[in-house]
C-alpha cells in the first residue's frame, strides 16, 4: 500500500502551550504510523513576517526542533528540518506566487487579523505568507496536512493553487487535504475560558507553556477561573469547569463521564490539583527530554542537517518537475 504523505509545520515563535501540545504536537507523534510518511518543518521563514532578532530566531528554530523530538517525533523516521535549510522552499515560492491571485490572498482572514495587530509592519511577506505555506505542502506532494482551524483556509488555498497549476501545466502536484486529528480538543484560556488558550495572550496566567515549571503549572491551574456553582459537572456555559475537565480527559485518556464520576462530591480545589498533577505527569518527561536534547547540541544539529538532506531529496524532485514545466529549466 502506498503510504499517505503528511506534512506539517510550526513557526519557531514562542513556546508552545498546552493547547498547541494537545491540539497538534502530541498528534504529530501519533501520525508516525505504518501507513503514513511524515515531514515536519520548523517554519523559520514564516517567522520573518514579524521583525526578528537573528540570534534569537536561530536559537528558537533549533529549540523548536528539539521540542518536537521531545514530544515524540522520531527524526530517524520522519524528516525533521528547518525550512530555510531546504532551499527548494524559496524556489517554489516564486512560481506559486505567480499562480496565485491577489484576490485570493485578500480573502485570508489571518492576514486581516495579523495586519491589524502589526499595523506598523504590514509587509508584503505577511500578505504572501500563505503562498510560502502552500509551497511547504506542495513540495512534498503531501496528501494530508494536520492543522488547526486557523490554518484550514491556508490549506484550502494550497489546494486551489495545486489544482490551477495542474490544469495549466498538466498533473504536477498532489492536491492536499487538511487533516484534523480525531484526538484533540480545544484547550481554552485559564483566565477567560470562553477564549482559546494562546501563547500570545499578554497574561501568562491564561496559558500553560509546555516548558513551565511544575510549580508554575500548579499555580496557574489553582488560579483558573471556574464559576460559583461549586459542582463538578460538564454543562452548557460552564466554560471554566468544562475546560478543566477537558484538560483532565486529554491528559488521562478518560472520557468525560468517567472524569466527572471520579470527582463526585469533590470541590474545585480537588479538581484543580488533579488537573495540575495530570498535566505535570504528561509534560515533565517532555521537558526532561527537551533539556537533554538541547544539552547535546552537536547531535541535534546533525539530526537537523540529516532531516534537511532527506527533505531536499524529495523537494528537488518536485522542483525539477515544476521548473521544467514552466520553462525555468
Ligand atoms: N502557518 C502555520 C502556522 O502559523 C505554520 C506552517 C508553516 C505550516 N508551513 C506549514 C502548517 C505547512 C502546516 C503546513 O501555524
Amino acid at each position: 500500500m502506498e503510504k499517505k504523505i503528511i506534512l506539517s509545520g510550526i513557526q519557531p515563535s514562542g513556546i508552545p502551550t498546552l493547547g498547541n501540545y494537545v491540539g497538534a504536537l502530541r498528534n504529530w507523534k501519533l501520525l508516525q504510523s505504518e501507513d503514513k510518511f511524515c515531514y515536519y518543518c520548523v517554519a523559520n521563514m514564516h517567522a520573518l513576517t514579524v521583525r526578528q532578532n537573528a540570534d534569537e530566531l536561530r536559537e528558537r528554530s533549533l529549540g523548536m526542533a528539539a521540542l518536537l523530538i521531545a514530544c515524540g517525533i522520531d527524526p530517524s523516521i520522519s524528516p525533521l528540518f528547518i525550512q530555510s535549510d531546504v532551499v527548494q522552499h524559496a524556489q517554489l515560492n516564486w512560481v506559486l506566487a505567480c499562480n496565485t491571485y491577489m484576490g485570493e490572498l485578500n480573502r485570508m482572514t489571518q492576514f486581516k487579523d495579523k495586519s491589524a495587530k502589526h499595523s506598523d509592519n504590514i509587509n508584503a511577506g505577511l500578505f504572501t505568507y500563505p503562498v510560502l505555506m502552500a509551497g511547504d505542502i506542495l513540495l512534498y506532494q503531501a496528501d494530508l496536512v494536520p492543522v488547526g482551524n486557523d490554518q484550514k483556509q491556508h490549506v484550502e488555498l494550497a489546494r486551489n493553487i495545486a489544482i490551477r497549476f495542474n490544469n495549466a501545466y498538466g498533473e504536477t502536484f498532489k492536491v492536499p487535504e487538511p487533516y484534523i486529528p480525531k484526538l484533540g480538543g480545544r484547550v481554552m484560556s485559564l483566565t477567560e475560558p470562553e477564549k482559546k488558550m494562546s501563547k500570545s495572550d499578554p497574561n501568562p496566567n491564561s496559558y500553560i507553556s509546555i516548558l513551565d515549571e511544575p510549580s508554575v503549572i500548579t499555580k496557574k491551574l489553582k488560579r483558573a477561573v471556574t464559576d460559583s456553582e461549586g459542582r463538578i459537572a460538564y454543562g452548557e456555559g460552564r466554560f471554566g469547569v468544562n475546560n478543566l475537565l477537558s484538560i483532565y480527559c486529554a491528559m488521562t485518556g478518560k472520557n468525560m463521564d468517567e472524569a466527572v464520576n471520579s470527582f463526585d462530591g469533590c470541590g474545585y480545589g480537588v479538581l484543580k490539583t488533579a488537573v495540575a498533577d495530570a498535566v505535570i505527569e504528561e509534560i515533565q518527561p517532555v521537558q526532561e527530554k527537551y533539556k537533554y536534547i538541547l544539552a547535546n547540541r552537536g547531535d541535534l544539529e546533525s539530526v537537523i542537517r540529516d532531516g534537511a538532506e532527506r527533505a531536499a531529496e524529495a523537494a528537488e524532485k518536485t522542483i525539477d518537475l515544476v521548473y521544467k514545466k514552466v520553462g525555468l529549466r
